[in-house]
């Protein structure tokens, strides 16, 4: 039997990266999944791919930094399969910046998204998994919570999930509902990519392990949380680096 047999699973941000990888990784495991993001053309292809498996997945456009927009994912899910068992809150940007030249727009945009964008569905979707007595809410933050040079906004929005997280899994503990947050390290994506070789390899130099993430290593850690194994495990933070932060 696969660990996610028959689960219903939400994932922001899949039609790439680290987001597409998770919707894969938890359909593989038996999971039926609603694929959300801003370009519906990738979504159909992250959808198609997971239908392959047999597995049922419905793509969806939408900005989560609208209100609006995320209630309509939580009730396109609940229309078409009754229930949500797992929220992944992966959709995200950066807009880096030195703090002295950073502009309020780029400060704006990115909390409205990453922090904004997370609370909406997170909440919309909470609210269903009270009634339910039952949920997995995963939540994708970043190493550089802690601080990171040229990323004021981005690490305050992901320091900003943190405190969500938190918050989220203190009150919906005796609900059944886990809250749990990922920091990946250093991972090969779209957000990566145009790095500069001289900080690829200043990050490299930091990461104990010596080597750049794959979005699979991410999606093995959501699987993890996201799986009966993990039921005892609320409110904690997960870094998945290479030993990037020890
Ligand atoms: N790549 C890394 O090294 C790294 C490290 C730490 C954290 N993260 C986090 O992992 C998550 C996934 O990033 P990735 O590396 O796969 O990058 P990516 O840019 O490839 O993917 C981000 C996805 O989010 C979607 N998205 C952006 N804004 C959205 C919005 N308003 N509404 C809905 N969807 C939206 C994009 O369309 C895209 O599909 C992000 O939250 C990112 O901050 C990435």
């Amino acid at each position: 039997m696969k660990r996610l047999n028959e689960k219903i699973a939400i994932v922001t941000g899949a039609g790439r990266g680290i987001g597409k990888e998770t919707a894969l990784c938890l359909a593989e495991e038996g999971a039926h999944v609603v694929v959300a993001g801003r370009h519906l053309d990738s979504l159909i292809i992250t959808a198609e791919k997971i239908q392959k498996l047999g597995r049922q997945c419905k793509p969806m456009e939408i900005d989560i930094s609208l209100r609006e927009k995320a209630q309509k994912l939580i009730d396109f899910t609940l229309r078409e399969f009754g229930r949500i068992d797992i929220l992944v809150n992966n959709a995200g940007i950066n807009r880096d910046a030195m703090l002295h030249k950073m502009t309020i727009e780029e400060w704006d945009e990115v909390i409205a998204i990453n922090l904004t964008g997370t609370f909406n569905v997170l909440q919309l979707g909470a609210i269903v998994m009270r009634k339910q007595e039952y949920g997995r809410i995963i939540n994708i933050s970043s190493a550089s919570w802690l601080g990171n040079i040229g990323q004021a906004n981005y690490s305050a929005s992901k320091a900003g999930i943190i405190g969500l997280t938190k918050t989220a899994a203190r009150e919906l503990a005796k609900k059944g509902v886990t809250v749990n947050a990922i920091c990946p390290g250093f991972i090969e994506t779209n957000m990566t990519k145009n790095v500069p070789k001289k900080v690829w390899d200043l990050m490299i130099s930091k990461i104990p392990m010596g080597y750049v993430g794959t979005p699979r290593d991410i999606a093995h850690a959501v699987l993890f949380l996201a799986s009966e194994e993990a039921s005892y495990i609320t409110g904690e933070v997960l870094n998945v680096g290479g030993g990037l932060v020890l």
